[in-house]
This record gives C-alpha cells, structure tokens and sequence, in this order.
C-alpha cells in the first residue's frame, strides 16, 4: 500500500478525505477521537511543503441533503482549536463547474458534509470529479479509515481521476487490525464484551480457529450466552445492584480475564465488560484497559466506539497507559478483522 511517505507533496493540492463523522451531542462534540487521529497526516502533508490541503468528510447521515444538524462546523471549529498555529477555512461543497476561491494564506480547508449531496453516497464520478476540477487537485489521500468500508464517491470513484494514497492514520490501522489476522503472534486473546450478541457472534466465530482464548463478558454474558467451546470463557460470576442486575463481570471472571491478558501476545477487545457508564460498574473495563494499556510485550488493540471512548477516557487520567491502536473503525474495523472487502483500501494505489 503506498502512503504520504511515497510521495512528493512540495507545492500540491491534496485532497484528503477524513472521517469527522464524530458524536455530537447539545452541539459539543463528545468525543474527538478521530479529528484528533487525522492530525499527524495533515501535519506531515505541512511539513511536506503542501501547498494546500482540502480536507473531505461525512457526518452521520443526512439522506443527500443539505441539513444544518450534520454540519461540519463543529469539528471546523474543534480544527482550529487543535490546529492554532493554522488558518483553517471552511467552505461548502462546489456548486458544478465553480472554481473555488480561497484566499491565498488558508492552507488548510475543510469542506461541508459530503452526504449533503446524494452524489457521495450513489458513489458519483461527476460529483467528485467536480471536488477535484473545482479545487485544482493533485493528490488524493485515503485516511478515513473509518469509511473505507462504503463504496463511494469519496472512497471509491475518486481512483477513475486520481492515484489514491493512504494517509498515516489508514496506514497504522490496516497495520495493527492487518497483524492480528495475519500471523498474529501467540497468545492470541479476544475479548467480547457489549450488549448485542448478533453483533459480537461474527467475531467470535472468525476468531475461533485463530484465538487461544475467547473471554466473554458484558451484558452478552449476563443475558446466558452459551457455548460448549472450550476456548471460550464466560464470566461466571457478576457484581450486582440492589435488583440482582448483573452490571459487571465479578472478581472471578476479571481474575482470568487477568491472566489471560498477562500472558497474551496479541490482544483484541470489543465491547465494555460492564455498565461502565456508571464509575461502580466499571471495574472491570479499568481493570483490562489498565492491563493491556501497561504491556509492553504483546499488540493490544482497543475497537468500537463504547469501548475506544472508554479508554480514551482513562488515558487523560493515565497518561503511560499506551496501545498500539485504539482504533478509530467502528464498523469498518469489524469488517476488516472479518475479512470483508473494503472498497476504499481496495482504491488504494499497491
Ligand atoms: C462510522 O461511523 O461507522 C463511519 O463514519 C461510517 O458511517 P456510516 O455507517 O454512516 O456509513
């Protein structure tokens, strides 16, 4: 896969499309995990000598059309407050055929939501063709690794115009997801966790044949999961509140899961362990994030969003705790440990 670092930027126009489609709750944004993983690209594309750099994304899901509660305003702004050595501009989509005007010292521009034109989403050659004829762009990098999932224009058609590079952030995500399905070093320890079973069941069955042990916990272990795998274990003990609600894995089952974890290689963890919402209900998710954010030994992956924003959180307060990926994914994370075809690393240039 080649990246930024294959290429010479001095003096270009990239275009780079990101995932900004970030949790916004009351107009703040809860949860800046992304914006904050797209910096070392746009800072590397800087110190490269870009001469501009047009940052694309989406924000949930507005259906194609222009809607002020998906705006991209909020995370422009969250920019600049990352950025505050930048002026940042943010500017709407191109109308067809209009050349965009920006003035000459905003080196970096963020435009409107992708998905306010249906074209992104039908994966349109016209509507990022115009993007790119409008913004004079001569590069185009892939580092939303978080949509590279979805077929479109952004993801997909963008590679009939231009060679698509990864960004760092795809890079160091198809790097660590990459080596724990690919000869991943052994112990291999996956943790489940969560509330749906449907979700975590495709994990759990792809990791069987390559996992030493599976723990199971969450509400998926306190609702009965069942199996007769003897490489899976599932909490057998749980702190619960007054109404005998299982609302944690007990002392027990994080014993294990400790141990486990002590002698893992390669870890994987999807989904809290508990109702970690509530400080009294979170020993468990603490107690493996501590665990595996201490090890220096083993790869140790944290993915989807609950239990990413989990960590995240802890890290402000334990600031040694270190990972070699907390992923950015979400879906598209499972679907890669799942083997699915992603269009958007497919566009990438070999
Ligand atoms: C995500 O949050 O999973 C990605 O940004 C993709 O969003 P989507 O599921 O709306 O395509």
């Amino acid at each position: 896969m080649k990246t930024i670092n294959d290429i010479d930027v001095k003096n270009k126009n990239v275009l780079v499309r990101v995932d900004y489609n970030v949790p916004i709750q009351e107009s703040k944004i809860t949860d800046d995990l992304r914006i904050r993983a797209s910096l070392p690209t746009i800072q590397k594309l800087l110190d490269s000598g870009a001469k501009r750099i047009i940052l694309i994304s989406h924000l949930g899901r507005p259906d194609g059309e222009e809607n002020p509660d998906f705006s991209l305003s909020k995370v422009a702004e969250k920019l600049r407050d990352l950025l505050p050595n930048q002026k940042i501009g943010f500017y709407p989509l191109p109308k067809t055929d209009q050349k965009a005007e920006i003035p000459a010292d905003i080196k970096i521009a963020l435009l409107e939501n992708l998905r306010f034109d249906p074209g992104e989403e039908k994966n349109s050659k016209e509507f990022i063709k115009n993007i790119i004829d409008s913004y004079e762009i001569d590069l185009f990098v892939q580092d939303g690794f978080a949509v590279t999932h979805r077929a479109h224009a952004s993801t997909d058609a963008v590679k009939n115009f231009l060679s698509v590079y990864a960004g760092l952030l795809v890079e160091k995500e198809v790097k660590n997801l990459g080596k724990i399905i690919e000869n991943p070093e052994k112990p291999v320890l996956l943790i489940i966790g969560g509330a749906k079973v449907e979700d975590k069941q495709p994990l759990i069955e792809k990791f069987l044949s390559q996992a030493d042990n599976i723990v199971v916990g969450g509400k998926i272990a306190a609702d009965g999961y069942k199996t007769s795998d003897k490489k899976i274990y599932i909490a057998e003990d749980f702190d619960e509140n007054t109404e005998g609600k299982k609302l944690d894995i007990g002392p027990l089952a994080t014993a294990k899961l400790a141990g486990f974890i002590t002698d893992a290689k390669t870890i994987i963890w999807n989904g809290l362990l508990g109702y970690a919402e509530d400080p009294a209900y979170a020993t468990a998710s603490t107690i493996t994030a501590e665990l595996m954010g201490e090890k220096t030994d083993a790869t140790t992956v944290v993915c989807g969003g609950d239990t990413t924003g989990f960590v995240e959180n802890l890290m402000k307060d334990h600031k040694t705790l270190n990972y070699s990926l907390v992923s950015t994914g979400g879906g598209a994370a499972l679907e890669f440990l799942l083997g699915k075809e992603m269009p958007g690393l497919k566009a990438i240039q070999a």
